[in-house]
């Protein structure tokens, strides 16, 4: 971990008056910052916060917002409730990993998608649903998948 990172971490901490109770606030934004949970920079947060590295993981590992592997810039995620399931999301989702080369849970090489599953995410009136960062999209079908992805590559 560069020393950059170990100082804007700090810095993070630091803006969270490195207060135990604003743990997962720090968490939240240091994830924003590097895309995920690096264990060094969890180590570094832990420190200066006072709060136990194993109790940063449990928090970490129970909220599906958080990630301890490295994520991609643009994070897709295909609902996969029961009624996006039905109307099609597998095949939307195997078409999504054919055009980034990558199975569900991974990232591209060169960082810039991650792919993932959801349960229903509550908007089952446009299923298959798929959600890329902030932005809903349905129904989604096998042939709209590329113009999607190329909508967000190199953005
Ligand atoms: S099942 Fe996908 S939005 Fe409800």
């Amino acid at each position: 971990m560069t020393a950059e990172a170990i100082t804007k971490t700090k810095k993070i901490v630091s803006r969270w008056e490195n207060k135990p109770e604003n743990v997962i606030e720090m968490m939240h934004d240091v994830q924003n910052e590097f895309n995920y949970l690096p264990k060094e920079l969890i180590k570094i947060i832990s420190e200066e916060s006072n709060v136990p590295v194993a109790q940063i993981y449990n928090i970490a590992t129970f909220y599906k917002k958080f990630s301890l592997t490295p994520k991609g810039k643009h994070k897709i995620c295909v609902c996969m409730g029961t009624p996006c399931h039905a109307l099609g999301a597998p095949k939307v989702l195997s078409a999504l990993e054919r055009e980034l080369k990558i199975k569900c849970g991974g990232t591209t090489e060169d960082m810039q998608f991650s792919l993932d599953i959801s349960g229903c995410v509550g908007t089952c009136g446009l299923a298959p649903v798929v959600i890329i960062e902030d932005d809903l999209y349905g129904p989604v079908g096998v042939q709209g998948v590329q113009k999607l992805i190329k909508k967000y590559k190199d953005k």
